[in-house]
């Protein structure tokens, strides 16, 4: 419960004239402490009642119960709530030592399945910045899921089909080298697909050969697939490479191939439920109806099929296996249009638990504010970027604390951490800047700063050998340990509401808070001195740090012991 259902529960057991949820949307915070923790405002109900506001505060502060508070005061027309700190703080501190790092834990899932459909590059294709914050943000949302109680399931939806394996295999065949392309799959093929178009804008010819190829490939032809199954190989041996540094796992890797021989049944399907109209030769299904201007394109006028033929597939295939509760897509704002189709079409098809597929869109990232584009050598290269982060992490770890065992995996859970945290921090329809020196900073609303105060409490605690109690009573009542004391038991909230907006930001943003106040605290409170507090002020330190690794953790982001 939070505070304020704790303090409209009791004020909605003696104003029978307004019920809880009206009494929690009326409770202000008071601008000084000194008036309290809430207040609520009696004016609104001087008409109903015909009293004087100040006269029904008084009269409501008088038959309160206040058990829970340490009192309860009218001042003019408000009635002050001052809660019961101690009290409060004892319960909240008892709950993490005896949780842990399950503290907040929470079963709404019920282990149903959530989908989660993120990264997803393309093969022969540069890994770019927009697969990067699929990535890190899909790889967070699985976690915050999981803590509610779902079981994620990771699929990386590949981009390996397509006629542009016709046009690769066509090019390769022409111009390709072996060895250049097991030494650097994705920089080699690319080159290949590159000047393979540029090359049939002079000779049409090579796209009809692209066709075919395309073709013998659907069709299963043996040196096609081999060729195709190569390309995809190389290319997962370099994404794999991201990946593990990233330490991102998958469930699935079944991409758009996957579904080459699932189609059929979906425009059977559609055929059947009488949904496909003839357009110049192609197969469309009208949306106007879903206020979709233009209609979705399921088949070309070559009886080839598209990339929501595939999805549609996808979806299917993906309800059947995993009767999920959610499916999520996290991919770039740009695709916007492509997944109301989608959506759209399976209503269509009559499947109501469309409504349960979420398209959880995000912004562009900008380098020196200007648009990234490859054309224009603005560019970030992730393999290199990652490095060079880690870094930079590590040289502020020499000067900070050289003599550090471990250095190089603590450099690189700071460097990898401090670029998941920054794209994570920002509210996911934004994009942002990517600057490395503001992501790998110690200072500000950084991952790293945040990974330090949670280094530093660790250090505390080693220092004063604490061991958390579960028979123990903490408790404490001042002002700044109070700030925490909030923190820390609205995180399960902070979890929800992560989990309803698909915003991991919320998490990053409550973890920035926490470990400021307990900056804060801190810079107060000398928590070692012996005194009689000192284990409660041990119990919080524990408990923030507890908390931090663990809203770390939901960010996909390391917490190390030391830095
Ligand atoms: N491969 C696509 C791209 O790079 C993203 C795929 C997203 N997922 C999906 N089911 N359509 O743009």
């Amino acid at each position: 419960m939070t505070e304020k259902q704790l303090i409209a529960s009791k004020l909605a057991a003696v104003l029978n004239d307004l019920d809880q949820e009206t009494i929690e949307q009326l409770l202000e915070k008071p601008k000084n402490a000194s008036m309290g923790d809430l207040a609520f405002p009696a004016f609104s109900l001087a008409k109903v009642l015909r009293k004087a506001p100040n006269l029904i505060a008084a009269e409501v502060a008088e038959q309160i119960d206040a058990s829970d508070f340490e009192k309860v005061q009218a001042v003019g027309p408000y009635v002050n709530f001052f809660l019961d700190k101690s009290k409060i703080s004892g319960q909240v501190l008892a709950e993490v030592v005896q949780h842990g790092s399950h503290y907040a834990d929470q079963n709404l899932g019920q282990n149903r399945n959530i989908i989660l459909d993120m990264s997803s590059p393309n093969i022969a294709k540069p890994f770019s910045i927009g697969h990067l914050r699929s990535t890190v943000i899909g790889d967070s949302l699985a976690y915050i899921v999981e803590k509610l109680g779902y079981n994620p399931v990771r699929i990386n939806h590949l981009g390996d089909w397509g006629k542009q394996f016709g046009m690769l295999i066509v090019a390769y065949k022409k111009w390709g080298d072996q060895a250049a392309v097991e030494a650097n799959p994705i920089s080699e093929l690319l080159k290949l697909y590159v000047r393979i178009n540029a090359e049939a804008e002079e000779d049409p010819s090579l796209d009809d050969e692209a066709r075919d190829w395309f073709r013998k490939l659907e069709a299963d032809d043996e040196e096609a697939v081999s060729l195709w199954q190569w390309f995809r190989d190389e290319s997962l041996v370099e994404f794999n490479r991201i990946y593990q540094g990233l330490a991102v796992d998958f469930d699935s890797y079944n991409g758009e191939a996957f579904y080459n021989d699932k189609m059929d049944e979906v425009i059977d399907l559609l055929e059947e439920k009488d949904l496909l109209q003839d357009s110049r030769g192609a197969q469309v299904i009208n949306l106007e109806k879903y206020g979709i201007e233009h209609p979705a394109m399921i088949k070309k006028s070559d009886g080839a099929t598209l990339y929501i033929t595939r999805d549609l597939a996808a979806a299917l295939y993906r309800k059947r296996t995993y009767d999920f509760a959610k499916s999520i897509y996290v991919v770039g704002n740009e695709q916007a249009a492509h997944f109301k189709q989608l959506k759209a079409v399976l209503k269509e098809m009559g499947y109501d638990w469309s409504d349960d597929m979420h398209h959880v869109a995000f912004g562009l990232v900008t380098k020196e504010r200007k648009k990234l584009s490859t054309r224009k050598g603005n560019v970030i290269l992730l393999e290199p970027t990652i490095n060079e982060a880690v870094n930079r992490a590590q040289s502020q770890i020499d000067a900070k604390n050289p003599d550090l065992p471990n250095k190089e995996a603590i450099a690189r859970a700071v460097g990898v951490g401090a670029i998941k945290f920054y794209d994570l921090k920002t509210d996911r329809t934004n994009g942002y800047d990517f600057d490395l020196d503001t992501m790998v900073s110690f200072e500000g609303e950084t991952g790293p700063y945040v990974q330090y105060a949670h280094a530093r409490i660790q250090s505390i605690l080693r220092k004063a050998d604490f061991k958390p109690n579960t028979e123990a009573t903490y408790s404490l009542s001042d002002n700044e340990s109070w700030e925490i004391i909030k923190l820390i038991q609205d995180f399960p909230r902070i979890i929800r509401r992560a989990s309803d907006n698909y915003e991991p930001s919320i998490i990053a943003k409550f973890a920035i808070n926490l470990a400021q106040s307990f900056n804060k605290y801190y810079a107060h409170t000398r928590i070692l001195d012996d005194n009689p507090e000192r284990d409660s002020r041990l119990a919080l330190s524990y408990a923030t740090a507890t908390v931090l690794k663990e809203a770390l953790r939901l960010l996909g982001v390391e917490a190390p012991n030391e830095m």
